[in-house]
């Protein structure tokens, strides 16, 4: 499986370019708003983008995953609870995603937003904004996301395998990251701070003590990347 992360530095927003390597048939995921950057990092890659996929309604970040979609007339894929009002193909829990002769395995990971998924492929997963290096993402866009997260991390995500590599949305200084954009579940079970904690309760303590404000303007950015 090819998985091409595509960065945008201003932001620390990383969207991704996969694709099968057999058949060349690809997806985006999480794109941001430049779609010229997908299509050129796929013509040079020889691969061609026939999905759009999103991991979450994103709260921080205007979504160019509509635009691409509408723009090379190729089906958009949300996870099933998300609320956005534009037509879109539904992607269920533990559904798969055929990609050529790959595939794509989806696991609902709520916590940082309701509609949260994860994608599994080989040996690597898309985890948005669930997982990220060093630490984990933000919780508190709903009442319910601290112990939503804590469900998705500990039953779902650290289920898989430790050689797991972890490709997150975020990374870098703009979010108070590291620069590494990529990490593997072996190390994040070891050295992440937030998957060292007791038990549940102070996880969610965790979750609700010492973050930044949320994004500015968040209400409004979720409410454009869902309107019809
Ligand atoms: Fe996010």
């Amino acid at each position: 499986m090819i998985v091409r992360q595509i960065p945008r530095i201003e932001t620390g927003c990383m969207s991704y370019l996969i694709g099968d390597p057999s058949s060349r048939s690809a997806a985006v995921v999480d794109p941001t708003e430049e779609p010229g950057v997908f299509l050129d990092e796929a013509r040079t890659l020889g691969l061609r983008i026939e999905r759009v996929i999103e991991t979450h309604t994103h709260q921080d970040h205007l979504s160019g995953a509509k635009a691409l979609a509408v723009g090379l007339q190729v089906p958009i894929h949300l996870p099933f609870k998300s609320p956005a009002k534009y037509p879109h193909e539904t992607i269920a829990e533990n559904s798969r995603l055929r990609l050529g002769d790959s595939e794509l395995r989806a696991i609902h990971t709520p916590g940082h937003t309701p509609d949260h998924m994860t994608y599994v492929l080989g040996d690597a997963a898309l985890v948005g904004d669930c997982l990220l290096v060093g630490t984990v993402g933000r919780a508190d866009f709903y009442p319910a996301g601290p112990e939503d997260l804590y469900h998705s991390i500990f039953d779902k995500i650290l289920r898989l395998s430790d050689e797991v590599v972890v490709y997150p949305a975020h990374y870098g200084p703009h979010h108070g990251l590291p620069e590494d954009r990529f990490t593997t579940l072996g190390k994040e079970r070891r050295f992440n701070e937030a998957l060292t904690v007791k038990s549940k309760e102070d996880f969610i303590r965790y979750m609700m003590e010492g973050w930044p404000p949320k994004p500015s303007g968040w209400r409004e950015i979720s409410e454009r990347n869902t309107s019809a």
